[in-house]
């Protein structure tokens, strides 16, 4: 199995973008269906942003310096979407505002996700070898093990409160 970074982190998106396009799908009353669907949602982006702020972006920061100011930009984009899942998460899907947030985040996400694959991840390629994304791609397999999976949990919410702080 190939432990390369990009193609792990890729994997991921086509999950997340999957339900999004399930919560995009369901009808306007469906309203246990779009609970559960947020509830899988936020524990995918919680792990994944896990995996990026902890595993990936370090890494690439430190190994390709000149890619720094995507890097950042990156760490704002995940950062939004941390607030948005967190006001998520207490939110009951028969609440006016709950599918207009889910929407704003979907579109976010999505944004950030385009902006990934299409522009970062081509230049991450160029610019690391084989062996390198692998052993970048092996790192997140063991961080997976002890990601957080709710907003909730502690090591989670580190990255938002430093994110605000520094
Ligand atoms: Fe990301
Ligand atoms: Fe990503």
């Amino acid at each position: 199995m190939s432990t390369d970074a990009i193609v792990l982190l890729k994997d991921d998106h086509q999950t997340i973008l999957k339900t999004f396009k399930d919560f995009q799908e369901a009808g306007p009353k469906a309203y246990k269906r779009k609970g559960d669907l947020v509830d899988r949602m936020i524990s995918l982006l919680t792990v994944h942003t896990y995996l990026e702020n902890e595993v990936m972006y370090p890494q690439v920061r430190e190994l390709l310096p000149e890619l720094e100011d995507d890097v950042l930009e990156s760490y704002e984009e995940h950062h939004v979407a941390d607030l948005l899942v967190m006001e998520l998460v207490g939110m009951k899907p028969e609440a006016e505002r709950f599918d207009a947030k889910t929407t704003v985040l979907i579109e976010n996400v999505t944004h950030h996700i385009e902006e990934e694959e299409q522009e970062w991840f081509p230049k991450v390629r160029e610019g690391l070898s084989r062996t390198q994304l692998q052993d970048i791609g092996a790192q997140m397999i063991e961080a997976r093990k002890k990601a957080p999976t709710s907003p909730a949990q502690p090591s989670a919410l580190k990255k938002t409160v430093d994110a605000v702080i520094k």
